[in-house]
């Protein structure tokens, strides 16, 4: 069990017809909540902190934490650096521990975003870590125009892949990070039409997303469900909840942020249909 890298993961998920959740990390009480949730579950889980993240979180401070809960664990937990830009800090990442990483070149044209992947999975390669790659960018904070802009090309994953053999490729049909604006309208024709690819297929941007549009993309050929909004809202929600308590102390604090991130991640868990597959 323990560390372990997302390619038996998300094999066993497309299998089994079920979506792992990826649960955005920022600090102990967030990486202690995923844990517990994986562990009480008997759930695999992956746990990950994005590249933009690192200026609240150093990666050499909640890096090595992440990697020694995972280690800890009674369950497969990979660790996944997400939306990884720099070749510097993927190599900080991957010398901490890191068992995966999430490559972004999507803001490049295809010929160049398989170019910077397979850089990058040679460099995975030397730590035994896997490879996630992007196709298509998110509206919200990769851009915003006119929703088509933003939709990944099916034919597009099948190059890339074709050209990588890379281990998971997130994609955009209708999907976007952050708080959505409006009701999310996933494009599922795309979806199906990129499932034709034997890859696992991430979906980034899951916060917001209702639980049948979930359960319609796991059954559509997702297998890695990226939750991370929700998890920053979990963190606070528990230390509002705090400031009702009649006991305050730092103690009770830390257990209610993580208790918070914990419930919210067992809710996931249980409509990816990924508990008791640990
Ligand atoms: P949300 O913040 O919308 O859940 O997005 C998560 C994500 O895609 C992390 O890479
Ligand atoms: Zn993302």
């Amino acid at each position: 069990m323990s560390l372990v890298n997302v390619k038996e993961l998300l094999r066993k998920a497309k299998e089994g017809r079920y979506g792992v959740g990826a649960f955005n990390v920022g600090n102990m009480e967030m990486v202690l909540g995923v844990i517990k949730a994986a562990e009480k579950n008997s759930s695999p889980a992956i746990m990950q902190i994005a590249e933009s993240r690192l200026k609240t979180s150093p990666l050499h401070v909640v890096g090595p934490m992440m990697v020694a809960a995972a280690k800890a664990a009674s369950v497969p937990v990979a660790v996944q650096f997400d939306h990884g830009h720099s070749m510097e800090l993927i190599r900080q990442a991957l010398e901490i521990g890191f068992s995966s990483i999430m490559i972004d070149a999507s803001s490049k044209p295809l010929e160049e975003n398989i170019a910077i992947v397979k850089e990058v999975q040679k460099l995975a390669a030397g730590y035994g870590a896997t490879v996630e790659a992007e196709v298509g960018q998110l509206a919200g904070d990769e851009g915003e125009g006119e929703k088509e802009r933003f939709y990944s090309d099916p034919e597009d994953v099948r190059r890339l892949y074709e050209s990588t053999g890379v281990d998971a490729i997130a994609l955009s049909f209708g999907n976007a990070h952050g708080l959505y604006k409006s009701k999310p309208c996933l494009e599922y024709s795309i979806l199906q039409r990129a499932s034709k690819v034997p890859v696992p297929l991430v979906l980034h941007g899951g916060s917001g997303i209702s639980p049948d549009d979930f359960r319609k993309c796991v059954a559509e050929g997702i297998s890695k469900i990226n939750i991370a909004t929700a998890g920053f809202m979990a963190v606070e929600a528990g230390a509002r909840q705090y400031m009702e308590e009649e006991e305050k102390n730092y103690f009770v604090l830390t257990r209610l942020m993580a208790e918070s991130v914990e419930k919210t991640t067992s809710e996931h868990m249980e409509i990816f249909g990924s508990i008791g597959k640990a």
